[in-house]
């Protein structure tokens, strides 16, 4: 009986343990402390997005910022202070991510309705799958719990986060730091598939590359002169900017993509495969983009007692 009882206590005190040190996130964290969370995202991202279609995708680049400079932690939101810099002015960031104003509403009325509850890093996670439903992708269930950084790294975010003059060699690895396969890498590419970016980061694709196709190349270089203009837009998906679907990966079969990193992916290389893969089958691009913004949403979550519930996204408590 002792040590039926002495058993009891022991496998109690370890699953209490596992549940401390619990990276285990759950799709029901909020079911009964804040009821509304998952409907008041939605309604404030749908809104936004019928608003303006690339908020859609400016929220889910926004989330990919947020998870692989340290973790899915909202350490991307913290603005500078006089003692402080965040993340916001690093290279890839600056002038460049937005949909902040967008968050911070929904926190807000987060605020309101449940104070201290919802944590900023899950606000991001679910406005990026809402954006990709609300662009007419595919849903997927997302764990919840993570908790918001009291920190943020300008140096990491300029180290971590992939730029668009790397190789596929230079993209994969970068995927692989993370722990990410090829084939998950070039599935979360696809995010590429809403959204625009700015001549800056085309420039020289646009004018000195040669596996671009030459009536793109030419539009291009009307947007996006040899000088000048850094900040004009085109579209990632020159065909369906606004729509959640597989012509991006279509695209780059016929060498039209954008980035350089993106033609990167279809080049007679390694990643041919998968290219055509997605090409010839939305369903399982958006399988694997639904399971592989999954992983991305779990690297390193604060969890536990670890971090806080920021009451401002954009600042610690
Ligand atoms: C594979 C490596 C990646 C590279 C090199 C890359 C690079 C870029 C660059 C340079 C831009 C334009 C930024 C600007 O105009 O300043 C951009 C935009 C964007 N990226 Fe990526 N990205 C990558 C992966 C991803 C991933 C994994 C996602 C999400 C799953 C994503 C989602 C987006 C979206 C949606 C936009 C458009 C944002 C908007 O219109 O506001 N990217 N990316
Ligand atoms: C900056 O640091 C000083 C000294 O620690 C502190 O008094 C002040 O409140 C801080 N300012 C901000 C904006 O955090
Ligand atoms: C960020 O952009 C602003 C406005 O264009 C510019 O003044 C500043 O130098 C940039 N910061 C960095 C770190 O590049
Ligand atoms: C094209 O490449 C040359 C040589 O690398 C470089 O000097 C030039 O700035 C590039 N042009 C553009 C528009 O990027
Ligand atoms: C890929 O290889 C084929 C056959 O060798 C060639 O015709 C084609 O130009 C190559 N494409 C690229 C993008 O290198």
């Amino acid at each position: 009986m002792a040590s039926l009882i002495y058993s009891f206590m022991l496998s109690t005190l370890i699953l209490f343990g596992i549940q401390m040190a619990g990276a285990q996130l759950s799709s029901t964290f909020y079911s009964t402390s804040c009821p509304s969370a998952l409907s008041t995202i939605k309604s404030a991202v749908t809104a936004a997005v019928s608003s303006e279609a690339r908020m859609g995708a400016s929220l889910l680049r926004l989330h990919f910022h947020d998870c692989f400079v340290n973790g899915c932690d909202a350490s991307v939101l913290l603005d500078d202070t006089a003692n402080f810099t965040g993340e916001k002015t690093a290279l890839p960031n600056n002038n460049s991510l937005r949909g902040f104003e967008v968050i911070d509403n929904i926190k807000t009325t987060l605020e309101k309705n449940c104070p201290g509850v919802v944590s900023c890093a899950d606000i991001l996670t679910v406005a990026a799958r809402d954006s990709v439903v609300a662009l007419s992708g595919k849903s997927w269930t997302v764990p919840l719990g993570r908790r918001d950084s009291t920190t943020a790294s300008l140096s990491a975010a300029n180290t971590n986060i992939p730029g668009p003059n790397l190789d596929l060699s230079g993209l994969i690895s970068s995927f692989s730091n993370k722990g990410f396969t090829a084939r998950e890498m070039v599935a979360l590419s696809g995010g590429h598939t809403i959204g625009s970016a700015r001549c800056v980061v085309f420039r020289n694709r646009a004018h000195n590359e040669t596996n671009i196709d030459a009536s793109f190349a030419t539009s291009l270089r009307s947007i996006c002169p040899t000088s000048g203009g850094n900040n004009n837009l085109a579209a990632l998906d020159v065909t369906t900017r606004d729509v959640f679907d597989n012509a991006y990966f279509t695209n780059l079969k016929s060498f039209k993509g954008l980035l350089h990193s993106d033609q990167e992916l279809f080049k007679n290389g390694s990643a041919d495969a998968i290219v055509n893969t997605y090409s010839a089958n939305s369903a399982t691009f958006f399988t694997d983009f639904g399971n592989a913004m999954v992983k991305m949403g779990n690297l390193s979550p604060l969890t536990g007692t670890n971090g806080q519930i920021r009451t401002n996204c954009r600042k610690t408590n």
